[in-house]
């Protein structure tokens, strides 16, 4: 039996994710020797789309189809990023995605001209922010946006650890520790692993370790999640026996640490608009009880008498500080969706206050820096809740957080070499009323 070219479902996909519609890459349907391919050249191309169009375009004419052009994409990523496919595999296989016998002929004669080109040539460090942009395949409104917040050099960084892959973060479920105690243990499990930088539980490992087959996975002794995501649970810094208000809960990676920090004592009361049935696993394998779920828009009022000891708003945001996980991003928003994602947050926050306790603690966080996101939402929420106070939260945390913390008392970083995502947490305080 003829061996299926993976790279068709790779152009299927890719055609798909073009328009607007994102391919399921986990769930696709593939022999499992596949899969690991099929991830790499759909995320890849996704990921460098900006330099490999860059590439492909000295080589052309004429603008060439958008079939024609994913199928280049394909090939221009196979001979520029891989290593270990042979050039003659590459070719035939890309080729044979093309119909018509002259779509192949152009396609091969292009790849063949890439080819043709010592690869070092293609890779000059970039010096303007256009150049930076197309390089690290940011978009350049994205690139204008963060030169403006964070100046030049930060902005390069950023562009460069964006489109890189990220590793695999994980937390240690301290409800079930037992056969993940010891670091020797983790380094056992996997290979290269080493500990987080900011707080205790935490260890990165290389992006290609694979873990949901594990033993360990399985029965929930740790957590995917990385450091900075796992720095909100802290800053909320629930008590056991508290009452939680965790909105936007959904698929329950905080809500997980939360309920760890409790040491399953208390009431966590999460809400999401997505069905629960993933939130549900989840906490079953990681043995959590006392988190309840309730499906609910947060753009309505909430029908709730009860009030929380603390509020969480972990909001839908631009996830600008997750680039490097889920590129597809980049494509699909413009500068436009950052006042939609405002008015979301803003209006979710609205929903959620009414039931803060007095003296209640209210967290917000988002996996982006995008100024609308995040001092904007301080700003805004400082001037309509005068019942509200900003915390510091410089004294809670170790000297290796602090530079993270600025001193205004909020929490934020980009996207870090070391491995932290890019996120932002805020902790205000409510007045006990006289
Ligand atoms: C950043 S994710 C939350 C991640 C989650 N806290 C965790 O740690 O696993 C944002 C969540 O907001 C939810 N969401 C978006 N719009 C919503 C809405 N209108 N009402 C309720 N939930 C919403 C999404 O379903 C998504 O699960």
């Amino acid at each position: 039996m003829q061996k299926k070219n993976i790279r068709n479902d790779v152009f299927h996909a890719l055609i798909q994710a073009e328009n607007g519609k994102l391919p399921k890459i986990n769930r696709h349907n593939l022999p499992r020797e596949d899969v690991g391919l099929f991830k790499e050249l759909c995320l890849g191309v996704i990921r460098h789309k900006l330099f490999l169009d860059h590439v492909i375009d000295q080589f052309l004419k004429k603008k060439p189809s958008k079939n024609l052009r994913t199928i280049l994409r394909i090939g221009a990523y196979q001979l520029l990023f891989l290593d270990k496919i042979p050039l003659h595999a590459i070719l035939f296989e890309t080729v044979q995605l093309a119909k018509a016998q002259s779509e192949k002929n152009f396609v091969n004669a292009v790849l063949r001209k890439i080819s043709a080109q010592p690869k070092k040539t293609f890779f000059n460090k970039p010096k303007t922010l256009q150049d930076i942009s197309t390089y690290y395949s940011i978009p350049l409104w994205m690139a204008e946006k963060w030169q403006r917040l964070l100046g030049f050099d930060l902005t390069e960084t950023t562009c460069e650890i964006s489109n890189c892959v990220a590793p695999l973060s994980l937390r240690i479920n301290t409800l079930k520790t037992e056969s993940l105690e010891t670091e020797k243990q983790i380094k056992t499990l996997f290979g290269g692993a080493s500990e987080g930088v900011l707080v205790e539980h935490s260890y990165n490992a290389p992006s290609n370790t694979s873990f949901s087959t594990t033993r360990e996975f399985k029965e929930g002794h740790f957590v995917i999640q990385n450091e900075a995501s796992q720095m909100v649970a802290w800053v909320l810094d629930p008590q056991p026996y508290e009452s939680i208000l965790d909105a936007c809960a959904h698929p329950g990676v905080k809500t997980s640490h939360i309920a760890a920090l409790m040491k399953n004592m208390g009431d966590i009361y999460c809400l999401d608009k997505k069905k629960p049935s993933l939130f549900h696993d989840n906490m079953e394998r990681l043995g959590i009880t006392i988190a309840h779920y309730h499906t609910h828009d947060l753009l309505k009022p909430l029908q709730l008498k009860k009030t929380f000891d603390r509020v969480l708003l972990d909001a839908p945001c631009s996830c600008w500080g997750v680039l490097r996980k889920h590129p597809e991003i980049k494509w699909r928003q413009s500068e436009k969706d950052l006042n939609h994602l405002q008015t979301t947050q803003k209006t979710m926050r609205d929903h959620l206050l009414p039931h803060l306790k007095n003296g209640g603690v209210f967290v917000y966080s988002v996996c982006t820096f995008s100024q609308e996101e995040t001092l904007d939402f301080i700003e805004d929420t400082l001037k309509k809740y005068p019942d509200l106070s900003l915390e510091n939260l410089e004294p809670f945390f170790p000297e290796r957080v602090k530079k993270f913390i600025h001193k205004s008392g909020y929490f934020m970083c980009t996207p870090q070499k070391d491995g932290l995502d890019g996120f932002f947490i805020c902790r205000f305080l409510k007045k006990i009323s006289a």
